[in-house]
């Protein structure tokens, strides 16, 4: 089996500047990632074909990103027993509210961790991808653990910023 990666899997092109943000984690992080425009509705064929050979080829994780009537996270959890993280995206009237509820109200047995809707969602997706990645991968853990420090180091310089100029 080759190196260990994460799928980002997304419903439409336009999910794309939403799920960057999931990618952008992986990378600074170091991890092996495919990211592909695939639809559990307009491609369901080729969805279900794409999860298979993912596994195959050593897939650990995946993150689906959708919008609307979202079934792509549903649909690839159906599929897999590899992780699932659902985020869902804001793509119509309903703000992602639809997204989130689809998303989100798995049947038991087939589980979706769902984040936020949004780029932050994305980006926990990320990061969650890195944590469960991490439970095996030592180095990675190193690396998640600095990542959080530096996020707290920016905060706490932020506040400085801000006593400073009171
Ligand atoms: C979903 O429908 C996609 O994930 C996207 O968020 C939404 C709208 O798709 P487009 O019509 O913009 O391609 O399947």
């Amino acid at each position: 089996m080759s190196e260990p990666f994460v799928a980002i899997l997304m419903g439409s092109e336009n999910d794309l500047p939403v799920m960057q943000a999931g990618a952008d984690v992986l990378k600074q992080l170091g991890i092996n990632y495919e990211i592909k425009v695939t639809s559990a509705h307009r491609t369901p064929t080729a969805t279900q074909q794409y999860i298979g050979d993912a596994v195959e080829r050593g897939c650990q994780v995946f993150i689906c990103g959708a919008g609307l009537a979202a079934h792509l996270a549903g649909a690839t959890a159906a599929h897999t027993t590899k992780p699932v993280i659902g985020v869902p995206i804001d793509a119509g009237p309903l703000q992602g509210l639809d997204s989130l509820l689809s998303t989100v109200q798995m049947p038991g047995g087939i589980p979706v961790a769902t984040v936020a809707i949004g780029k932050a969602g994305a980006k926990n997706a990320g990061y969650l991808a890195a944590q469960i990645l991490s439970l095996s991968d030592s180095e990675l853990a190193e690396r998640v653990r600095a990542e959080r420090a530096a996020n707290a180091e920016k905060v706490q310089a932020q506040d400085q910023a801000l006593q400073d100029s009171l």
